[in-house]
């Protein structure tokens, strides 16, 4: 059953404003621009994925996550939506009633934290690869994102003094999933806004590198970009290709094809060479 598994990217972190969602979508943006065909699950009742890539605000959509955690797999095909903002990438929308979801599978539900690995059984080789976005909490949304996924991604904030605040709790949280979901690979942290001029964040990665065991070599520098393409619905890249960040996510998401054994159909044009990429990264 594993090896039939769409490979499934959860981004996930109990620390809020990490950047979860930026690079949930900003990855799934880049996948879809190499040519792969994307599946954005939101499972944060905030619905910020939602709010940046779908066409529809959630509070109207008829199927939403929540709906399809808590109603019959048959739901499945209604709660896709190919329609967003971003080529080759369709949304499982979020909405706040999420957050009640959450208490009804820890009440009622026989396996609580494999609902949406049972509910995404029939997607089965539909995507190419699938990405999760999920809130800022060690709960049983983001413990179902676990089971549902065949890979970790862990930002890190590495201009937060309180950034590993909480790591032990989560790799614990991560490790005992691995019970359901054993072939669930950690592919460690990815620092975010970092500014390598800054102590704090060179200070940063050093001890992520003793807190997990693997660093994505590639680093997320700071833009005022990445506000203004979620503002605008679109990805960084589909603002402005050449700044920095939009790079840094073509870069990840390079990287990410290569370690989830992912096969791109398509190859990108590289961006023209700037002069400058630290006033871009300031801009
Ligand atoms: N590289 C970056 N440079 C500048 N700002 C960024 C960068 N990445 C994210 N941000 C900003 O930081 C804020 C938090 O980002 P985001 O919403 O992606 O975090 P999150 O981890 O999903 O938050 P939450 O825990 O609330 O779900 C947003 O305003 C976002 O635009
Ligand atoms: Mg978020």
């Amino acid at each position: 059953m594993s090896d039939q598994k769409t490979p499934t990217l959860v981004i996930a972190t109990h620390k809020g404003g990490a950047a979860k969602t930026t690079t949930a979508v900003n990855v799934a943006a880049e996948f879809g621009r190499a040519g792969l065909k994307v599946l954005l699950i939101d499972l944060d009742p905030q619905a910020n994925a939602s709010l940046h890539v779908g066409k529809q605000h959630p509070a109207n959509v008829p199927v939403t996550m929540a709906k399809l955690l808590r109603g019959d797999v048959a739901l499945l095909p209604d709660a896709i939506h190919e329609e967003t903002t971003l080529p080759n990438v369709s949304l499982i929308y979020a909405s706040i009633d999420l957050d009640l979801v959450n208490e009804d599978l820890r009440n009622s539900a026989p396996r609580p934290s494999e609902e949406l690995k049972m509910k995404l059984e029939p997607v089965a080789g539909l995507f190419d690869v699938i990405v999760i976005d999920t809130p800022p909490a060690l709960n049983l949304l983001t413990r179902n994102g676990f089971a549902a996924a065949t890979h970790v991604l862990i930002p890190v904030e590495s201009g937060s003094q309180y950034a590993l605040y909480g790591v032990t709790d989560l790799l614990t949280v991560m490790n005992s999933i691995k019970r359901i979901n054993p072939s669930l690979k950690n592919l460690g942290a990815l620092l975010v806004k970092h500014d390598e001029r800054q102590t704090v964040c060179r200070l940063l990665s050093q001890l992520a590198v003793e807190s997990f065991d693997t660093v994505v070599p590639i680093r997320i520098s700071q833009s005022t970009k990445v506000n203004q393409a979620s503002i605008s619905k679109v990805s960084i890249s589909m603002l402005d290709r050449s700044n920095k960040v939009a790079r840094e996510y073509t870069e990840l998401a390079d990287y990410l094809i290569d370690e989830m054994g992912l096969k791109r159909t398509k190859s990108r044009k590289k961006p023209a060479p700037r002069k400058s990429d630290r006033k871009e990264a300031e801009a």
